[in-house]
């Protein structure tokens, strides 16, 4: 299937990237996505933040981690984290998460002298304190009274106070980027509300026009947990929702990383639409099947023109990937996937009412409504299903349907 263009050589690296948040070779088919978040980022007085989201392995990290440059040539400062569930254990740890991530990129502005007056600071024991590092912002964040909330909205306000007096060399404000932003939730049992904080700094923060703006990229679960949380973040984000990429977006990701003159192999359109088909466009999957296709046939010999042996593939797949999810299902949660994945629109969302009705037809003692909400509510915690905001549930996994498919014609 691949055509030879030149005797293969081993000095051209395989340049696909399957991985967690690894950037590839080319970043396909995001163009649109980009431009309209990049328009976010001229917001003189930020009313909108942003919201990534989309299915494991389409694209979130990678596309945030694109628009750090871009934020930082149209003048924002940028820092970002991954939301681990410590963060929003509690609320502290969401304060220390916050003020370390501002310190990582204000600590090398200094606090003139004016500053220090104009805050009130002259004369108080730390106006020793000369650069915005941690220990100045943790000082502010103690020594203001008041709740968590306006501790912190205090400390960000003297931030960008201190930022704007940089006057011409000023940076228009700060980017917070959270990734796997559906890590962080609240904990009312233990009176701990880290989220909520997050959601209302920002919010009151924007309200009087202090150039902060928050980027969170996460599953999606992220966004029903975000108004859960607060109503009124509904309003604050504008949701970007990242799906498979488009069929010229695919090609492109397949054939862009292998178009140099040094590389020894060039795919055919057929070799191509192959990989689109197995792949279904979801960018995990294209890195992952490409660099199997581009190790096999360089380790060919010169003379064979290998093809792609599409099973064994699926089957390395189904191993890799898919397998150690479908081990955190137990028995009788397979039944009900294996039911799912004959639905319609196994791929897209479904209800609670067709699954029951699917499983009357297929098994022999079907799945009651109630038992089928309890199962999707514990194979949600596991991460293989997830609840939108309507109520509908879809897989979470993308492409699981087909690889329940398989696992059944195995049996
Ligand atoms: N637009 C793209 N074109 C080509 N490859 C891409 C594109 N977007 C992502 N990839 C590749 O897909 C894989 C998954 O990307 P990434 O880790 O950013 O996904 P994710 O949505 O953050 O996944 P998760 O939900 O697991 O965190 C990586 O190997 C990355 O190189
Ligand atoms: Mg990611």
């Amino acid at each position: 299937m691949q055509e030879l263009s030149q005797p293969p050589t081993l000095s051209f690296e395989n340049p696909f990237r399957p991985g967690a948040g690894h950037r590839p070779p080319f970043l396909a088919g995001r163009d649109e996505e980009i431009s309209s978040i990049c328009k976010l980022f001229e917001q003189s007085v930020v009313v909108q933040n942003v919201l990534l989201t989309g299915l494991r392995g389409v694209g979130k990290t990678v596309l945030l981690d694109s628009l750090k440059p871009r934020a930082q040539r149209m003048g924002w400062l940028w820092t970002s984290s991954d939301m681990s569930e410590v963060t929003s254990l509690t609320e502290n740890n969401m304060v220390t998460r916050i003020l370390t991530d501002i310190s990582i990129v204000t600590s090398g502005y200094i606090i003139s002298e004016e500053v220090h007056s104009t805050l009130g600071f002259l004369g108080k024991q730390h106006t020793i304190k000369k650069t915005l590092d941690y220990d100045f912002l943790k000082m502010i964040f103690d020594e203001t009274s008041g709740l968590c909330t306006d501790k912190l909205k205090r400390v960000i306000e003297i931030t960008c106070l201190i930022l704007k007096s940089y006057g011409d060399n000023a940076r228009r404000g700060i980017i917070f980027a959270y990734d796997e932003a559906q890590n962080m939730s609240d904990h009312p049992q233990q009176g701990q509300y880290p989220l909520s904080i997050l959601l209302e700094v920002f919010q009151s923060l924007q309200k009087k026009e202090i150039p902060v703006l928050l980027i969170l990229a996460g599953l999606p679960t992220l966004f029903p947990k975000l108004v859960d949380t607060r109503t009124y973040a509904e309003r604050m984000f504008r949701i970007t929702t990242l799906g498979h990429l488009s069929t010229e977006a695919s090609r492109e990701a397949i054939v862009k990383p292998i178009e140099s003159e040094n590389c020894p192999i060039k795919f055919t359109d057929e070799t191509i639409n192959t990989i689109i088909d197995i792949t279904g466009g979801y960018p995990y999957f294209i890195q992952y099947i490409c660099k199997e296709v581009f190790d096999i046939w360089i380790s060919q010999p010169a003379d064979n023109i290998p093809t792609i042996p599409v099973s064994d593939l699926l089957c390395k797949l189904d191993t890799d990937f898919f397998q150690g999810r479908w081990l955190l299902a137990t028995d009788r949660q397979r039944d009900l996937l294996s039911v799912i994945a004959e639905l319609e629109a196994c791929d897209d969302e479904f209800t609670v009412q067709e699954v029951s009705t699917k499983s009357k037809e297929l098994l022999q003692k079907g799945f009651n409504p109630s038992h089928i909400s309890q199962m999707l509510s514990s194979l949600s915690a596991a991460g293989l299903v997830y609840r939108n905001r309507k109520g509908k549930y879809s897989l979470a996994v993308p492409l699981m349907s087909q690889f329940i498919k398989r696992q059944k014609a195995v049996q």
